[in-house]
């Protein structure tokens, strides 16, 4: 990253528990404001994305920002392209529940921050991957759970956006081979953060209780 990447005023950084900021956390998609995050901010997020643990220390992950209003745009059709055909994949009842939730705020929120997968980086003998292959996967995976989890300390919201044929946003983006784009995070200064999910407010799908997650000694 080597040109500025943000206009609004810098701030400190905040000091809330990592127990705060995960119950913070949101996938946000309706309540960006649009007004661009500083700079230092937009790094201090990267950068708890970049301090992720990684299989064989190889930190498979890159950051594209981008925030070319055209680049959106493009990718906001393209989306939109892939909501109406899940939305016709949907038998009648689901279509119903399906058809007021927003599933983006590519354009709302100004920014988008690609992440991307290398899984070339490191070389051939992965210390720790020769018998899980998807541990490349899942460390860059993890670099974006850290971003988000900062992003929501510092009241930045943040919406995965999966609605994409990766083939598409690679070209878009001039992302290399074997390098895949596998999250299209929107990034943006937020009026608030919804206390209750989307999914789960607009009755898609809830959250399942704790005990029924926990296991003793066998599944
Ligand atoms: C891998 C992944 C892909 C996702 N893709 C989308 C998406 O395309 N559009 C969307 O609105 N939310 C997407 N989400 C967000 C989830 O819908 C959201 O995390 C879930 O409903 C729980 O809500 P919460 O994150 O606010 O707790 C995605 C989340 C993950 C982890």
């Amino acid at each position: 990253m080597t040109e500025s990447v943000g206009t609004a005023e810098s701030t400190s950084e905040p000091t809330l528990s990592v127990y705060d900021a995960i119950r913070r956390r949101r996938d946000v998609r309706a309540e960006f404001t649009g007004k661009p995050i500083a700079e230092d901010v937009l790094r201090r997020i990267l950068g708890a994305g970049h301090c992720a643990p990684s299989v064989g220390n190889t930190q498979p992950w890159d950051f594209i920002v981008v925030r070319d209003t055209g680049t959106l745009a493009d990718f906001a059709d393209h989306v939109a392209g892939a909501r109406s055909r899940f939305a016709e994949s949907l038998p009648e009842d689901q279509k119903k529940t399906f058809d007021p939730i927003k599933i983006e705020g590519i354009r709302e929120s100004g920014m988008g921050v690609v992440v991307t997968y290398d899984r070339s980086r490191g070389g051939e003998h992965i210390l720790g991957r020769h018998t899980i292959d998807d541990t490349g996967l899942f460390s860059a995976v993890l670099a974006i759970q850290n971003l988000w989890l900062a992003a929501a300390a510092e009241n930045v919201g943040v919406g995965w956006v999966s609605f994409y044929d990766e083939s598409y946003l690679a070209e878009l983006l001039g992302i290399p081979d074997p390098v895949r784009p596998i999250a299209w995070l929107c990034v943006g200064n937020v009026t608030e953060f919804q206390q209750v999910p989307d999914l789960e407010r607009f009755g898609w799908r809830g959250r399942r209780p704790l005990a029924d997650a926990i296991h003793l000694e066998k599944f």
